[in-house]
């Protein structure tokens, strides 16, 4: 039989980019615990459509934890408090009846305020354009393995791939930092033969662009790992760290 529990929301609430925002109180009754929390916003605001109200603003696209678009503060905690788990995938079975839910959007001067819930996290995107591509010179298709590349080398690429652009590791450092998610961008692409030639070139551009962008620098506080939905590691800020010295290296040579 499905369980239904009873919940106060407390969510930020703001009109416009430019207007002050607040938190207001609302109660949701007869939420089905097999809801997804998006599922159980997506009842709320039907019931504000029904009562002629302004429905509750927030990002979201696959559902499916792989597109990166949700991103919600849930009791303190980017994604909420279920380890590797996007707020799409995030169930109401983990809360309670009676249970208070605090819901605030991404917090960083780097993510300006969109609506609610809802912040433009274009500047991931900015940082993606300074570097984080190969150039691909067209041609026959390439054979996918006329280049060998060891098994423990692609899994640590194809991890740092998994990378969603979501924002949480952003949300969720003290400095706002944007550190792992450079890293993870640049180090699926350091690992690979394919992104060896521009890695220099790379690893300057995007590390600056992080700089220009408002983003804090990183403090080992390591609580990007720990509410990284894909759960990347922070090995990978040491690569980005030693890529980044690799690259000065060449270029005062150069
Ligand atoms: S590193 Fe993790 S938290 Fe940061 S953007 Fe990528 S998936 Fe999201
Ligand atoms: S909506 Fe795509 S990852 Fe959550």
């Amino acid at each position: 039989m499905t369980k239904t529990i009873d919940i106060t929301l407390r969510v930020w609430r703001q009109n416009r980019p430019d207007v002050k925002g607040g938190f207001e109180i609302y109660h949701a009754a007869n939420i089905s615990t097999d809801m997804s929390f998006l599922e159980m916003i997506d009842v709320v605001n039907e019931q504000f459509t029904l009562d002629g109200k302004d429905p509750i603003a927030f990002d979201h696209d696959c559902r499916e934890g792989i597109c990166g678009m949700c991103g919600i503060v849930v009791n303190g905690r980017a994604h909420g408090a279920e380890k590797g788990t996007t707020l799409c995938q995030l169930h109401m079975r983990h809360f309670s009846n009676g249970d208070t839910i605090v819901v605030e959007p991404w917090r960083s001067r780097a993510f300006p305020i969109i609506k609610d819930l809802v912040v433009d996290r274009s500047a991931l995107d900015t940082i993606i354009q300074a570097g984080g591509y190969i150039s691909v010179n067209t041609g026959g298709a390439a054979d996918a393995n006329a280049i060998p590349i060891p098994e423990e080398i692609v899994e640590k690429a194809m991890d740092a791939a998994a990378c969603i652009g979501c924002g949480a590791c952003v949300a969720a450092c003290p400095n706002a930092s944007a550190m792992l998610f450079t890293a993870a961008k640049i180090s699926q692409l350091a690992l690979l033969p394919q992104g060896r030639p521009e890695a220099a070139e790379r690893a300057l551009g995007m590390v600056r662009k992080m700089e220009e962008l408002y983003f804090g620098n990183c403090t080992n506080e390591r609580e990007c790992e720990a509410e990284c939905p894909k759960e990347i590691s922070i090995a990978n800020i040491a690569r980005l760290n030693r890529e980044f010295i690799k690259a000065g290296l060449i270029s005062t040579v150069m």
